[in-house]
């Protein structure tokens, strides 16, 4: 195995890679619940409450930018999502990845030069619904060859980012694929970027695709944060298109939507089963201090968007582990609704744990 400086010494083999232009961060894409502007707000807590803190888990990552903002060659992140459509970015991003630079630099030029003009399963279901038709096909085509080429799996899950981010980018959507909007305006050509990665802070971080239930059991960690879905709305509903791309088993689709059979990615803090899941989560965490993000929407006749844990239930499970406060931050957060933002107040829930 590599000694750490060995590690950072490979890494800095790369200068080409740092100075190459046309980049993409990893808060680059929508996604529902992401708390990007939010970071402040946890990092505050985090250093207020929570001293040298050499493992971070981020149980529920979705984009990872709460993990990528405790990144760092001191704190070792561990990133775990249940879709793979947020694993491999999370890989990308996060990992030890020893993906070959040069190579995915000509592949992604090779890739964006694509022209196809035959259709293939992506255009059929997706092409002039959530793409241009020249787009669907085009991602389908690249689609199909990052999965035929012979690399390595780093660089292929850094290819399928890229190829995540891009598709984001060109979707003719609100940033969700519940539905496509009836006229297409995001005409632009798709377009594949090269992710920009802090290699020398992920040398000691790990990246899970796992149930947060079954990895809490296998892991450790000074501060553990958790944010899970908070009401019935299902992630693999909302992002069925892009975890189909990732997955590319080309099941077949239903319905207006295009969705495929989701049934095994169903989350359970979507379901009456939640509060169950949150406490059997915390009762078997093994670290120093717990945050939770929890939303706090108005109670709506629309019950799909109510929250599935109650804040007393929250507090009570919390404090079977230790003192609890609850910090608090006004927000405008991106939503499904139809005015695309919603006012609401951000809460932190934190939890020092007892010895
Ligand atoms: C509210 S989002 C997290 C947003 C994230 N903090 C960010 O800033 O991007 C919740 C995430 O939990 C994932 N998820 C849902 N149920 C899960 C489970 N049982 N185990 C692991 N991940 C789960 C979803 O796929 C989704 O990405």
């Amino acid at each position: 195995m590599n000694t750490l400086l060995e590690e950072k010494q490979r890494l800095f083999d790369y200068p080409a890679y740092r100075d190459m232009p046309g980049k993409y961060q990893i808060q680059n894409r929508r996604f529902l619940g992401n708390k990007f502007k939010l970071l402040d707000f946890i990092a505050d807590i985090v250093h207020e409450r929570c001293d040298d803190v050499k493992t971070f888990v981020d149980i529920f990552s979705g984009t990872g930018v709460v993990g990528q903002r405790f990144n760092s060659i001191k704190t070792k992140v561990i990133s775990n999502d249940i879709l793979q459509s947020n694993y491999l970015p999370l890989k990308a991003f996060l990992g030890t990845t020893k993906a070959d630079w040069d190579r995915i630099t000509q592949i992604i030029d090779d890739l964006n030069s694509l022209n196809p003009s035959r259709d293939n399963y992506f255009s059929k279901h997706f092409g002039d619904r959530y793409f241009t038709l020249t787009n669907a096909r085009k991602i389908g085509l690249i689609r199909q060859k990052i999965r035929d080429m012979d690399i390595d799996d780093d660089s292929r899950t850094v290819l399928l980012t890229s190829l995540i981010y891009a598709v984001d980018k060109v979707a003719n959507t609100v940033g969700h694929y519940d539905a496509f909007r009836k006229k297409i305006d995001m005409v632009q050509p798709i377009k594949l970027l090269i992710p920009d990665i802090d290699f020398e802070a992920n040398v000691n971080n790990e990246v899970y695709c796992e149930d947060a239930n079954m990895l809490i059991r296998k892991i450790k960690s000074d501060v553990l944060y958790i944010d899970p879905p908070y009401n019935s709305r299902q992630y693999c509903d909302a992002y069925h298109l892009l975890e189909n791309l990732a997955t590319w088993e080309k099941p077949p689709v239903f319905g207006v939507a295009k969705k495929m059979d989701r049934s095994h990615l169903k989350s359970k803090y979507c379901l009456i089963s939640a509060t169950q899941a949150f406490k059997d989560l915390i009762a078997n965490a093994k670290c120093k201090h717990i945050l939770v993000s929890y939303n706090n929407t108005r109670e709506t006749k629309d019950c799909r968007s109510n929250s599935r844990i109650k804040d007393p239930e929250i507090i009570s499970i919390l404090k079977n582990r230790g003192s609890v406060e609850v910090y608090e931050r006004d927000y405008r957060a991106f939503t499904t609704g139809k005015s695309d933002t919603d006012s609401h107040t951000e809460r932190v829930f934190y939890c020092e744990v007892r010895n």
